[in-house]
This record gives C-alpha cells, sequence and structure tokens, in this order.
C-alpha cells in the first residue's frame, strides 16, 4: 500500500512528464516551421518518450493501489528564440526533472517505501542519459557556433543524435 504523500508526489511528477511531452511538441512544431527536420524528428521522439515516463507512473500506482490522476497542461510556448535557445530549455526542463525524481527518491527512503524506491531507480538512470545528451548535444551546438549558416549543420548533427538515440532504443527492445 503506498502512502498519500508519495502519491501525490508522485501524482506530481506525471504532471511534469506531461507538461514536458508538451513543451517538446511545441518545440516540434517550431523546428518543423523553421525548416529544421533533424531537430523536428528529434523533438517529435522526445515529447513521446516524455509521455511514456508520464504511463509508466500511471502504470506504477495502478500497481501499488494508488490512483494515478490525469495531469493539467500549463500553457506551452510556441516560439522560441534561436534552435541554441531552445536546446537551453531542454537542458533546463531535464534538470528540473532529475531535482523532482531525486525528491521523489528522498520520500521514498524516509519512508522505506522500497517498491517505490525500487521503481524509481529507473528514472534516476534515464535522467542521468538524458541531461548528459542534451549536455552533449549542447556542447556540439556550441562549436558549431552561431549565424543562419550554422543552422544547417546543427539540424545535421542533431539528426545523427537522434538516429542514434533510435538505434540504441531498437537494440534495448530487442535484447
Ligand atoms: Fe522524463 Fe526527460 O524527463
Amino acid at each position: 500500500m503506498i502512502s498519500e504523500k508519495m502519491t501525490k508526489a508522485l501524482n506530481a511528477q506525471i504532471q511534469l512528464e506531461g507538461q514536458a511531452s508538451f513543451l517538446y511538441l511545441s518545440m516540434a512544431s517550431w523546428c518543423d516551421k523553421e525548416g529544421l527536420e533533424g531537430c523536428t524528428k528529434f523533438m517529435h521522439r522526445q515529447s513521446g518518450e516524455e509521455r511514456e515516463h508520464m504511463l509508466k507512473i500511471f502504470e506504477y500506482l495502478s500497481d501499488v493501489d494508488g490512483h494515478a490522476l490525469t495531469p493539467a497542461i500549463k500553457a506551452v510556448p510556441h516560439e522560441f528564440d534561436s534552435v541554441q535557445d531552445m536546446f537551453q530549455q531542454v537542458y533546463k526542463h531535464e534538470q528540473k526533472v532529475t531535482a523532482s525524481i531525486n525528491k521523489l527518491m528522498d520520500i521514498a527512503v524516509k519512508e522505506n517505501d522500497y517498491n517505490t524506491h525500487n521503481f524509481l531507480q529507473w528514472y534516476i538512470m534515464e535522467q542521468r542519459e538524458e541531461e548528459n545528451l542534451m549536455r552533449s548535444l549542447l556542447d556540439k551546438i556550441k562549436l558549431i557556433g552561431k549565424g543562419p549558416m550554422t543552422l544547417y549543420y546543427i539540424d545535421k548533427e542533431v539528426e545523427k543524435i537522434n538516429a542514434a538515440e533510435l538505434a540504441a532504443e531498437a537494440a534495448a527492445g530487442e535484447a
């Protein structure tokens, strides 16, 4: 039986993951409008991943007899100053998610809730990977530099990273 406090905190995480899914969907649409095909694919995949993260918590709460609440999504921005600014926002959002997962883990530890502790391990690993991915992507963007001529190369680089992510996911699915 899961505590009320833990249930409430997991429902807040559902909101955060759902919010990320919609934010990334909006970013995908902006990239598409800007003609950035690689970035569009990347953000669509990220958006789908966040939805999966949200649903995983839904399933977990159902497994432990908790009540998962469908989140209210706040309005997301539809315009971004630049692709650099957009990925910086993604990185910041991922850091916020990591901090939130750490807080969930704190509650699980304090409550001796070993089930939730075990469940959250996956998210801790996932957040490490997500932050790492965004950091390396930002490093590449910085290396390529600014200006309209560089957008093409940034987009190609992001497309390459996206393809590698898809391949890794497919390999993990087969394992
Ligand atoms: Fe599910 Fe990228 O946080």
